[in-house]
């Protein structure tokens, strides 16, 4: 059995402190609001290193002790791993020794950058990246805690062969190019920030957002049939987003998101873009969805709505789903009507989402706003 130096320790040795100095951000159309949260306190005391050395050597001696034994005693030494990995996540936000918002704000930047893509879909990869971001939050179940954002089990194929996930490996190979600039940001962390960078410079609100998730094992992948089916109706939406912990008003505000981007024929099977401007974040979905008259599509693929009057925009069965009822159609309306309404809901819905799964003791404090001034 030969001794293993874990990723974690490696990092841990890497691990540079809070920088002092302020860099300058990219100037871009979209501002950030609010106020910066104060940097997390500088380590308090000498005892830091020690705890983190005693952690160290516990992870050390986990991998000692699991790798290269068979079956179920590696998982059980990769769960304790994660759990380890928890734990130091932890005690680095406590502590101080997180990056500060500065170093997240290049990761920011650098996603922006990459946004524009001419000649992808609709030129740009926005959309892509906001479904990443929510496919790898939305598999969370309350009840059991499993699931959500904390793991990024989508890194593997037992999870990224999921159905659901079909073509998100062109958003993870371009995430790859980032994680290879930024090797010390989690992939959760870099998957759900680049959600947020998509939909705020797609001119969206801004999502609330702050680092901590660790990259977890295979054997933290849940089971496939986590995330809807949009060949199905309003209790199927319910049963799913009710086990993340959502409320009906959330549903809605989060469905929102399909103002961006399009259905794929050879990612999901369905074609098309919901509203005329796919790249834009903005209430137009609503209105379309409400104001549109709307018919089955005639075509071999599967069922799906076309617009009556261009046969160029979709809905699918789920968003259809949301006039057909009652308490989903009142956001609807709410939401069609005022897209300032739909901006603070979506903010705080989506800013909910990109959390799921991730045990509070790992942030470091309250959420930021990122985005350039
Ligand atoms: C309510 C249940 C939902 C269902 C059934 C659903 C289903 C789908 C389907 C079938 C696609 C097309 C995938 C493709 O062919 O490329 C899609 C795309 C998309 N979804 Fe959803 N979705 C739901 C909720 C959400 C939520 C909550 C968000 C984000 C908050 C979201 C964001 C997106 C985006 C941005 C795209 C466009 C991706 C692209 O253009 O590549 N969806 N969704």
């Amino acid at each position: 059995m030969s001794f293993r130096v874990t990723p974690m320790l490696r990092a841990a040795a890497r691990r540079p402190v809070q920088p002092v100095l302020r860099t300058p951000v990219l100037k871009r159309r979209f501002a950030s609001g609010g106020p910066d949260v104060p940097p997390p306190p500088p380590p308090r005391s000498s005892n830091v290193p020690i705890f983190l050395g005693v952690l160290g050597v516990a992870a050390a001696g986990t991998a000692y002790y699991f790798y290269g034994t068979p079956g179920s005693a590696k998982d059980t030494g990769k769960e304790l791993d994660s759990k380890i990995r928890g734990a130091v996540a932890t005690v680095e936000g406590k502590v101080g020794l997180r990056r500060g918002k500065d170093e997240y704000q290049k990761v920011y930047d650098k996603i922006a950058e990459t946004l524009d893509a001419e000649g992808y879909d609709d030129g740009s990869l926005a959309p892509v990246f906001i479904r990443l971001a929510w496919h790898a939050s939305g598999t969370y179940n309350k009840e059991d805690g499993t699931g959500g954002s904390n793991y990024a089990t989508m890194r593997f194929p037992a999870e990224a062969s999921h159905g659901a996930n079909n073509g998100l490996n062109i958003a993870r190979d371009h995430m790859e190019k980032i994680k290879k600039e930024f090797p010390w940001i989690s992939y959760g962390d870099l998957w759900t920030l680049g959600g947020v960078c998509a939909v705020q410079e797609a001119g969206g609100p801004t999502i609330p957002w702050r680092p901590g998730r660790i990259d977890g094992f295979e054997t933290n992948v849940t089971p496939d049939g986590r995330l809807p089916d949009a060949s199905q109706a309003q209790d199927h939406l319910r049963f799913i987003f009710y086990r993340m912990g959502f409320n009906d008003q959330e549903i809605v505000a989060l469905s929102g998101a399909h103002a961006m981007g399009r259905c794929h024929t050879d990612r999901s099977g369905f074609d098309g873009p919901w509203t005329f401007s796919p790249v834009t974040f903005s209430n137009q979905y609503f209105d379309l969805l409400l104001n549109e008259p709307w018919q089955w599509k005639k075509w071999k693929g599967p069922a799906q709505y076309e617009d009556k009057k261009t046969h160029t925009l979709m809905m699918l069965p789920t968003d259809m789903a949301l006039i057909k009822d009652k308490s989903f159609k009142k956001y609807v309306e709410k939401y069609a009507k005022s897209e300032e309404a739909f901006f603070e809901d979506f903010s705080k819905a989506f800013g909910t989402l990109l959390e799921l799964g991730v045990p509070t003791s790992q942030f470091a404090g309250e959420p930021w706003n990122m985005g350039s001034n």
